[in-house]
């Protein structure tokens, strides 16, 4: 288990928030980067450093931010340019020489003909072709995100439900336990896909969530046109073969989050 100081990027996210203090209680020092400065909390030191800047900025921000550093998480992300951000990352590892990068990806990063999917593959490509030791993890979408999702679909009078657009959500924390795991074990590549224990249709989902409001809508069936719509219905963003599953389910995460 390593000693040395582990750097977080993301580290303030959904995702990010939960890996922290679970890293913290495992041992290793811990830094992260963030666009914001932030005073150090908790035995976590901040590092300002936005991975989408000006990119001498950003390499001159990173080669601070990995001094003394020999494992990275980088769980920083956003929906466009995971793959740039990641090339930077990759690069300035190689200049501070360390020894395990760890980057969580999604499922179907390689089948989903969309533009975050594309960016999270190039993303995985950059730091699987860096020569530096590393583990790769795809998660499902977490339950936050459905959640965000089914609130703002659940605002429309008629909630659109696209037939056969599948989602395997899965709970943030468990993505979190297993990426502390695997940072900690050392350098894995690919490892299985994490996806959470149900299936569940889009309009299965804006359901439970309406229920677990006390309400109800009517949901107008739509179809997903082109390749995205084949793409999903085929289930190419759920877990394939092999994969590992939380146990946290969604109606476990609707009660929990609705009753805080
Ligand atoms: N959400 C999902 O369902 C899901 C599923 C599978 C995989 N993932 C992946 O998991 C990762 C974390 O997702 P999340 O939901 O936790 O994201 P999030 O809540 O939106 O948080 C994004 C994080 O990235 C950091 N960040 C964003 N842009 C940055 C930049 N230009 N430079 C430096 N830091 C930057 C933010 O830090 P500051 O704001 O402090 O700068 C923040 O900590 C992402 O890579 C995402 O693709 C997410």
């Amino acid at each position: 288990m390593t000693k040395h100081t582990v750097l977080v990027t993301g580290g303030t996210g959904t995702l990010g928030r939960q890996v922290v203090p679970l890293l913290r209680a495992a041992g290793p020092p811990v830094r992260v980067l963030s666009r914001q400065d932030r005073p150090d909390a908790d035995s976590v030191t901040y590092v300002r450093g936005d991975l989408l800047g000006d990119p001498a900025t950003a390499a001159r921000q990173l080669d601070a931010a990995l001094a003394g550093v020999d494992t990275v998480l980088h769980l920083a992300g956003g929906p466009k340019g995971d793959d740039v951000a990641t090339r930077l990352l990759v690069a300035a590892a190689r200049r501070a020489g360390v020894r395990h990068l760890v980057y969580i990806s999604v499922i179907g990063a390689d089948r989903l003909p969309l533009g975050y999917f594309r960016a999270k593959h190039a993303a995985e490509r950059a730091v699987a072709d860096s020569g530096l030791p590393y583990t790769i993890l795809r998660a499902a979408q977490f339950h936050d995100l459905a959640f965000t999702v089914a609130e703002k679909m659940a605002r429309l009078p008629l909630v659109p439900a696209p037939g056969g657009v599948r989602w395997q959500p899965v709970d943030v924390r468990e993505v979190a336990a297993r990426l502390v795991e695997l940072a900690l074990d050392g350098p894995a590549g690919p490892v299985p896909d994490l996806a959470g224990p149900t299936v569940y249709e889009m309009g299965e989902l804006t359901r439970g969530y309406l229920a677990a409001r006390g309400r109800s809508r009517r949901h107008l069936p739509l179809r997903v046109p082109g390749r995205v719509g084949r793409a999903y219905r085929a289930g190419e963003n759920l877990a394939p073969a092999g994969a590992e599953h939380g146990r946290r389910t969604w109606e476990e995460y609707l009660a929990e989050r609705l009753a805080g």
